[in-house]
């Protein structure tokens, strides 16, 4: 499979486990979390898809595309090492749905960061919500959900 392939299916895992998760969640008042902001198209589109609901956006530098740039109060700025700990203290186990795209293009890398952040990832989801990841999660407790027909599996996953 040709890279653009592999491109091409992941951004449209993305977008559809995204769909999916909030439409799952559009009940819950908690809070959404966006993990990696980078140029701003998975925020836009959470943004869109996601009205009236509060996103959050964790980033270490912000380089994103001007229309698609949270406002400060919406921006929590920092390294997620650090920040995920700083948010449980705020918001406790609240968020409705956290969607992680924190990766580059080192597999391994990503790998280990996955098994970093998902311990700190996993006590801010509240009762009944979902965490959306372009990686593989390693939780204790919370469980692999079934994708949307329009994704493509080992793409995009979704825990709850
Ligand atoms: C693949 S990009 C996200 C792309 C985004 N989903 C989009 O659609 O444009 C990954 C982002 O995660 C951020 N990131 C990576 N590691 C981080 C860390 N430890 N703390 C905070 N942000 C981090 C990077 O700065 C980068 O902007």
């Amino acid at each position: 499979m040709s890279r653009l392939d592999l491109f091409i299916n992941r951004m449209v895992s993305q977008r559809a486990c995204l769909d999916h998760a909030a439409a799952m969640t559009r009940s819950m008042n908690g809070p959404v979390f966006e993990l990696g902001l980078g140029n701003g198209r998975t925020y836009s589109h959470m943004v869109e898809k996601m009205p009236g609901r509060d996103i959050f956006v964790f980033e270490r530098a912000v380089a994103s595309h001007p229309s698609s740039t949270p406002p400060d109060d919406m921006l929590i700025l920092g390294d997620v090492n650090e920040t995920l700990i700083q948010a449980l203290a705020r918001f406790g186990a609240t968020a409705s749905l956290i969607h992680a795209d924190l990766g580059g293009h080192n597999l391994e890398k990503n790998d280990a960061f996955a098994r970093a952040v998902s311990p700190l990832i996993e006590p801010l989801l509240a009762q009944g919500g979902l965490m959306v990841s372009s990686d593989r999660m390693y939780f204790e407790t919370l469980g692999e959900q079934p994708l949307p027909s329009d994704a493509v599996p080992g793409r995009c996953f979704i825990y709850g």
